[in-house]
Order: C-alpha cells, then sequence, then structure tokens
C-alpha cells in the first residue's frame, strides 16, 4: 500500500462504512457462507443407531441409514459436503476394517451416494479407528512401542483410499501423516480409475490436545504412547510449511491444517505461501469448548460460533471443517 495516495488522516472516517447492514454487507472482506462448510459424521454398523457423543453435544455416532437423514438436514441447510468417519465392528492390527470391501464407510458412502446424489462425500482416510492398538498405522507386532512403521503402512492407506473411491468417495483425505502418502495414495487412485479423484491432504497436523473428544467419538484413542511420532510439534511452524510443500509436490489437490483456532498463524501462512485451496479443521476440542461454556451460559453459543467461522476465513481458508457445519448453516439462512 502507498501511503502517499492516502488522504490526511482527519480526513479518514472509517465508520462511515458501518452505518448499515447493507453497508457491512458490501464491503465485507471475507464472506462466510454455508457453500465453503464440511460437516464430519461419524458412521457405525446397524440401523437406526443414533449413540451420542458425550464431550460433542448434538453429535452422534451413526448408523448408515441415520447418517443419511444427517446430511440431507445439512445438505438442505446449503452444506455441500460431509467427511465420512468409521467406526468398526472389530479392530485387528492390520486395519482390515478401514479397507474392506464392505466396511462401514464403504457402505454409507454407497447409500449415501444414492440418496443424495448432489453431495460431496469426502472420506477421512486413516487406520488408527480401525487399529487395535489406536495409532495411524502399523506397529512392529507384538509391541508397544508407538513407533509407526511408515512405508509398509503406506500400503494399507493407498488400499483404503482406493476402496473409498471405489464405494463412491468424491474426495479422499488422509489424516495419518506418513511420510510419502501422498504419492501413495495418488498412484493408487490412478491405477483403480481414479484419476479424477481429489486428494485433500491433512497436511499440517498438529499432535494436539484439541484433538481428546474426538477419540472417545471414533474410538479411536492409542492404547499406548501418543501420537508425537508422527503428528507435528505445536511449536514448529516453518516445518508445517515444509509439509504442505511436500504434499503438494506429491500431488495434493487441497490441504488442511488443523486444529483450527489455535493455528490461525499457519493457515494465514499456508494460504499465503502456497495460494492453494485449503481448508481448516475446527476439532472436537474447539466444538467441545464453545458447547461447554455455552450450556452453562457463559457465551453466546451462536455468536461466537459464527465468528469463529469469519476468523478461520479471514485468516485463509476456502473451507472449514467443523461439527457444527448444520447449524451454521441454519443460522446463516435466518440472518439472511
Ligand atoms: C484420525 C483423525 C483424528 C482427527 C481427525 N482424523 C484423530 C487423531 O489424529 O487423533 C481429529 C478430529 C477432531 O478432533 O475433531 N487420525
Amino acid at each position: 500500500m502507498n501511503h502517499e495516495l492516502l488522504p490526511p488522516f482527519p480526513l479518514s472516517r472509517p465508520r462511515r462504512l458501518r452505518q448499515s447492514p447493507a453497508l457491512r454487507r458490501l464491503v465485507r472482506e471475507n464472506p462466510a457462507g454455508a457453500g465453503q462448510l464440511i460437516l464430519p459424521l461419524f458412521v457405525r454398523a446397524g440401523r437406526r443407531q443414533r449413540l451420542p457423543i458425550d464431550a460433542m453435544p448434538g453429535v452422534c455416532q451413526l448408523s448408515p441409514d441415520e447418517a443419511v437423514k444427517e446430511a440431507t438436514q445439512a445438505y438442505t441447510a446449503g452444506v455441500p459436503a460431509v467427511l465420512l468417519f468409521g467406526i468398526p465392528e472389530r479392530k485387528d492390527d492390520r486395519a482390515s476394517g478401514a479397507y474392506a470391501a464392505h466396511g462401514v464407510v464403504q457402505q454409507a458412502l454407497r447409500l449415501l451416494k444414492q440418496e443424495l446424489p448432489d453431495l460431496l462425500l469426502a472420506t477421512d482416510v486413516c487406520l488408527c479407528e480401525y487399529m487395535r492398538h489406536g495409532h495411524c498405522g502399523i506397529i512392529r507386532p507384538g509391541s508397544r512401542d508407538a513407533r509407526v512403521l511408515n512405508d509398509p503402512t503406506l500400503k494399507l492407506l493407498a488400499r483404503t483410499a482406493a476402496s473409498h473411491a471405489e464405494a463412491g468417495a468424491d474426495l479422499v483425505a488422509p489424516s495419518d501423516m506418513m511420510d510419502g502418502r501422498v504419492a501413495a495414495i495418488r498412484a493408487a487412485l490412478d491405477r483403480a480409475g481414479f484419476a479424477d479423484t481429489p486428494i485433500m491432504a491433512y497436511a499440517a497436523k498438529f499432535a494436539s490436545a484439541f484433538y481428546g473428544p474426538f477419540r472417545e467419538a471414533a474410538e479411536s484413542a492409542p492404547q499406548f504412547g501418543d501420537r508425537r511420532g508422527y503428528q507435528m510439534d505445536p511449536a514448529n511452524a516453518l516445518e508445517a510449511l515444509r509439509e504442505v510443500a511436500l504434499d503438494i509436490r506429491e500431488g495434493a489437490d487441497l490441504v488442511m491444517v488443523k486444529p483450527a483456532l489455535a493455528y490461525l498463524d499457519i493457515l494465514h501462512r499456508v494460504k499465503s505461501t502456497f495460494g492453494y485451496p485449503t481448508a481448516a479443521y475446527a476439532v472436537s476440542g474447539e466444538f467441545a469448548m464453545i458447547k461447554a461454556a455455552a450450556a452453562r451460559g457463559w457465551i453466546d453459543e451462536r455468536a461466537i460460533t459464527l465468528e469463529s467461522y469469519l476468523a478461520l476465513r479471514r485468516a485463509g481458508a476456502d473451507m472449514v471443517i467443523t461439527y457444527a457445519a448444520k447449524e451454521i448453516a441454519r443460522w446463516l439462512q435466518e440472518a439472511s
């Protein structure tokens, strides 16, 4: 900005443009509509099942038929996409539920595609929900060491992504943080005839305490150790840029920063450095904190949720993954 071209200070009256809703709308830099929202859904086997998750009020584990109902409501309110997580009936040490042709995510994909053909179906590609030990990849058999074996894990991730595409996924989102997973998944998708299926990489995913409620929701807490051997150190920003660069080189079409509100600096740097389509994931702990304070009457849930959404857009998110997607979309409808 060339400051010499600006009018002298006394003439500048920014409030002129804040006088009415219409003026404020005209000059809004980062409109945040329903069209930029993605709703995560937890699917489990069965029919007519809705199992509430304690630390995430209003969020349930859903059987595929109930997932269709939930997705229909969100879609009707204007949310264009859902992101599926699976809770399998059985876990093992090879995550077989993740890539089973009739796994729970695969079943939900087929049903959702049939019932809501225009809804965008994204899937989380990870192994932790399907592994007995709860880690995101393969652990040396019999070991209680949380060091996940990188390259053997890639094969299973690639297989999982291909099986999601086969079942109808429009977009796959690897969240495991193994090195080289985007390239492995891209190759597997291409080989299976899904060259047009985009990859949304959880590129800068931090080892965060904000994932606590999710692990209850997805029954995926690690049984020993933690995820710091594969997810990023919350102290690091430059490394996040390197992670994003790698994922883009390997073929990511969209990149993600996760968590969201505590990582606005990362989001901003990722968007301004790469200019790629960028997603922010407002994670379970962020959602739970707002719900808990709102339940006590300490904060205005609607105002804080909408403000948080705007903040993510302003920081550089093209799209936001949030458990509040349906509510946000409805509030926006009411307001317009
Ligand atoms: C799977 C995965 C996790 C989340 C998204 N994908 C959990 C984790 O990494 O422990 C967290 C989402 C949330 O907290 O809302 N690896």
